[in-house]
């Protein structure tokens, strides 16, 4: 009887390990689909709120974008750039967003060459702007009128890079990264990190320190753009590279929403939805690490439909 009994412990081990392996044999399992789409608003005044971004239903984070970083040897100059939207109203626009299971994260706009942090200093500094202003990690004395979107906290933060990182200003966005995931809700201690990306120029030079950090969930890479056109030829390999360099991250494949974007972004990369269907999404989904879709921007793809594809895709 106890014998009979351990045979079948024995067997349902074995039959367990059987089902375990191909999960264990090989590298990691293909992504699939993930369904996540990544969209970029507050690039254009026309493109609406960005509650009615959220209100497709198409997207599954949007990204605010640009909260401008120019420092230049002293801290606090950072303007909030959202093409003329008003900010009343934002907050409320957020929680609403929010509430939907869209997540709202805010882009930083990274001028290497224009010396965005100069010091280690300048990072911190800008770390405890974004915490008290933006995050949830508001001291007592940082007000609400402080806080352009009011009580809103936003799910995460964007690194947007537009150049290459010299390693000293590699390192101070390691600071930045570090120090952001160390910041929580003041009052509570078990609130989650916030979200921290990078969304990045495919041809940004490979294995560059200032990603070479494990604090980003995401990694947006642009596909596009004028400076991208070897990347965006080469794209399976330009893919497998940014796949295999950060095997922490989900790797998201940044797409214009149509030929030619109307402001900044733009250039080639542009990519017919029946060949981003048959020859992209195949391959693009068997990385382990694959995430979504990010669409530059929401203005472009609201009077393009090109996200009505690409949420099927994704
Ligand atoms: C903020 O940064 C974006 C992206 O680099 C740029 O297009 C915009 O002109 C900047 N805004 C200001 C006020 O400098
Ligand atoms: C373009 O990419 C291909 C494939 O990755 C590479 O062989 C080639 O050297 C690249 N050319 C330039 C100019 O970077």
């Amino acid at each position: 009887m106890a014998l009979s009994r351990l045979g079948q412990v024995i067997i349902a081990a074995a039959a367990s390990a059987l089902l375990l392996l191909p999960f264990l044999a090989g590298p990691a399992a293909a992504a699939g689909q993930t369904g996540q789409v990544t969209v970029f608003w507050g690039r254009n005044i026309n493109e609406g709120s960005l509650r009615e971004a959220c209100d497709t239903a198409m997207y599954t984070m949007v990204i605010i974008s640009f909260l401008n970083v120019s420092v230049h040897g002293h801290s606090g100059d950072y303007s909030l750039d959202l093409s003329g939207h008003p900010l009343a109203g934002v907050g409320a626009d957020i929680k609403h967003c929010q509430r939907k299971g869209v997540l709202v994260s805010l882009s930083l706009s990274l001028s290497i060459a224009g010396g965005a942090l100069p010091g280690d200093q300048s990072a911190i500094d800008l770390a405890d702007h974004l915490s008290n202003t933006y995050l949830a990690a508001a001291r007592d004395d940082a007000t609400t009128a402080a806080r352009p979107f009011g009580d809103a906290v936003l799910d995460g933060v964007d690194f947007f890079f537009h150049d290459a990182a010299t390693p000293a200003d590699a390192e101070r966005y390691g600071v930045l990264a570090t120090e952001l995931s160390r910041s929580r809700n003041a009052g509570d201690q078990s609130s989650p990190p916030p979200r921290l990306t990078a969304t990045a120029p495919c041809a940004f030079p490979a294995g560059a320190a200032a990603l070479a950090t494990s604090a980003f969930e995401r990694v947006h890479v642009r596909f596009y753009g004028g400076e991208n056109s070897n990347c965006t030829v080469y794209w399976e390999d330009a893919w497998a590279r940014w796949t295999a360099a950060y095997p922490r991250s989900r790797v998201y494949f940044g797409l214009p929403a149509a030929p030619a974007p109307e402001k900044d972004g733009g250039g080639g990369g542009y990519i017919y939805p029946k060949t981003l269907y048959y020859s992209y999404v195949p391959e693009l989904q068997k990385a382990a690490n694959y995430g979504g879709f990010m669409i530059w921007d929401h203005y472009s793809d609201k009077k393009s439909g090109y996200s009505a594809y690409v949420k099927n895709w994704a």
